[in-house]
């Protein structure tokens, strides 16, 4: 059940934590990467987490129980970091997406691998679970969904498919229905069908794009901005708003500069797992990480 924190070593090099900052990493999960960060600030910095799933963060509360003096856990959305009252901070970190255990706890939903009810949220106390969601929506919906969450060619016919079942309430209800839709491919399918369902039910997209806009805000003068992303969505968008923030505004008449950009991009590339991390946590081969740095 531990969850191995990707990028670790990046993630330290370039966000680059240093003895007494004010840290604030919204997405907490068990706890890895704050530990790290919390080994790097010392007993005279500060680490503020969120975290949407209660059961991670009970699990990372005691995980990071030495330093509970210096650490402030919120179990919470990060759609609503403007409205938590953070103080100016010199890190804002986030690892998107889901964690080990919600793969590997049966009960979750989140894994074609295991029959349980199809529920898939982060935050079982709000939202609707995926199989409330495949009710609601039409065909056209959720072929919506599989395309643009889950890049899923099949993505039509597969909704079609659901739509003709009977009502679909579990894991392997919702596999045996793409099954007997696709046939012999549908097993290199699942992983996209269940990406797509994840990102919807949980709104991923609406939420990163909050935090994208809310979270440089709230970062000190000098202060760095980290995010890992794990599918060309999220990365594409990370990419693009980090790219107009450290862009200078240009007046429409004169063609001059009319407001130096305040950020700058660290990583011109996103940087990606070593193959040894491959090795290790098969997990790491999407992530990507993007680095933006308040100018000083
Ligand atoms: C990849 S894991 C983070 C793992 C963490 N960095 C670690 O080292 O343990 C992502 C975590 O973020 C949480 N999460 C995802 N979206 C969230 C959101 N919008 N608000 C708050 N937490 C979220 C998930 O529940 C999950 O525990």
């Amino acid at each position: 059940m531990q969850h191995i924190p990707v990028l670790h070593s990046e993630v330290i090099t370039l966000l680059d934590p240093q003895e007494g900052e004010v840290l604030l990493d919204v997405t907490l999960g068990l706890g890895g990467h704050s530990a790290l960060f919390l080994n790097k600030i010392g007993k005279s910095g500060k680490l503020y987490a969120i975290e949407a799933d209660q059961e991670n963060l009970n699990i990372a509360e005691s995980n990071l129980n030495e330093f509970r003096d210096q650490i402030d856990l919120r179990c919470d959305n990060f759609c609503n970091i403007a409205q938590m009252n953070f103080p100016p901070a010199d890190i804002v970190f986030a690892d998107l997406g889901l964690s080990s255990p919600h793969l590997d706890d049966p009960q979750r939903g989140f894994s074609f691998r295991e029959d349980a009810p199809l529920d898939m949220r982060f935050d079982r106390t709000n939202g609707i679970p995926a199989s409330q969601l495949i009710a609601q929506l039409d065909e056209q919906g959720l072929a919506e969904i599989f395309w643009t969450y889950g890049e899923l060619k099949s993505g039509r016919k597969i909704a079609k498919a659901i739509k003709a079942s009977e009502k679909i309430r579990t894991t392997f209800e919702l596999k045996e229905c793409i099954e007997k839709a696709i046939g012999f491919h549908a097993k290199d399918m699942l992983p996209q069908v269940f990406q797509a369902l994840r990102i919807a039910v949980n709104d991923e997209m609406g939420s990163l794009e909050i935090l994208l806009r809310e979270g440089p805000k709230l970062l000190k003068p000098g202060g760095r901005m980290g995010v890992i992303s794990f599918h060309s969505l999220e990365d594409r968008m990370v990419k693009q708003v980090f790219k107009t923030l450290a862009t200078p505004k240009i007046d429409p008449v004169t063609g001059a500069i009319s407001k130096e950009a305040e950020f700058e991009v660290v990583t011109k590339k996103p940087v990606g797992p070593s193959d040894e991390e491959v090795v290790q946590n098969p997990r790491a081969r999407s992530a990507k990480l993007r680095v933006l740095k308040v100018k000083s």
